[in-house]
């Protein structure tokens, strides 16, 4: 299924969804190109996978080095699923003591697009996947906008498990976590990555600007070349639905520096 056969089959819907007005689909449709899948196997091969490492082991008593015993890799050694598995077991701050599971992310692991959001709520808690709630129905009505179905993108949160009774994460809640978003970038080496809501957009972004302000912004991840795009959560714009028209121009803007990134080769 293309991102336009998509579109045009879903439009009125996720349109409305979004409330933009309709007149606005023809411009979306002419500027909007479908989305360009990888070719599935080909691109492997310059998405290289970390070989499986061994187990965690205990260290000796006395301190000193035993040289029968394997450290822990580090977080940025991890394959997928060892990443998983560490995240799973991760009690780097006080939010372990209170989720049902951790929420580790979604979504085609060699996906173009990346989705980051703040944390899980109550529903992710639950289910152990993100964006499930009335926000992820929002979001994946957002994606489809812009030609792209939930299972075609990856999702995740700058943290992991839910902060109690859905508060902001604190910073050092959001600094046990950062390194395994920081690897989950690396293994999935996204085209684009779109942020949505001021605390995952602070946190990436290292900065205490407003959305308002950091919308539009040509920004990129870290050090790397890879587009970063801020917009509203889906959670502010569900409390301000006037808003929505805003998150459609970024979605749009990120599929242009998307297109950018594709035309460049
Ligand atoms: N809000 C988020 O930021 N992430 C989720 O997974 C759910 C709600």
């Amino acid at each position: 299924m293309t991102g336009k056969l998509m579109l045009s089959a879903n439009k009125r819907h996720v349109l409305d969804a979004l409330d933009i007005p309709r007149w606005q689909l023809r411009q979306t449709e002419a500027v909007i190109e479908p989305v360009a899948r990888p070719q599935s196997g080909l691109e492997s091969p310059s998405k290289p996978m970390v070989a499986d490492i061994p187990v965690d082991r205990p260290l000796p008593g006395n301190g000193s080095p035993d040289p029968t015993v394997v450290a822990s890799p580090s977080i940025d050694e991890l394959n997928w699923s060892d990443l998983y598995q560490r995240v799973a077991g991760c009690h780097a701050c006080g939010l372990s003591q209170q989720r049902t599971q951790t929420v580790f992310g979604v979504g085609d692991q060699s996906a173009d697009w990346l989705i980051v959001g703040e944390a899980p709520g109550q529903e992710e808690d639950q289910r152990g996947e993100p964006f499930v709630g009335r926000a992820g129905q929002l979001l994946d009505n957002m994606l489809q906008a812009i030609g792209l179905a939930r299972s075609q993108v990856y999702i995740t949160n700058i943290v992991k498990c839910r902060p109690p009774g859905n508060r902001d994460p604190h910073v050092d809640e959001r600094d046990a976590c950062r390194g395994y978003l920081k690897r989950q970038i690396a293994l999935l080496r996204p085209k684009i990555i779109v942020v949505v809501g001021r605390v995952a957009a602070h946190a990436l972004l290292e900065t205490e600007e407003a959305v308002g302000k950091l919308r539009g912004g040509e920004f990129n991840y870290g050090t790397s070349e890879i587009p970063l795009v801020v917009t509203y959560h889906p959670a502010y714009l569900l409390r301000s639905p006037s808003e929505k028209s805003k998150a459609w121009s970024d979605l749009c803007f990120a599929r242009e520096r998307y297109n950018a990134v594709l035309a460049k080769g």
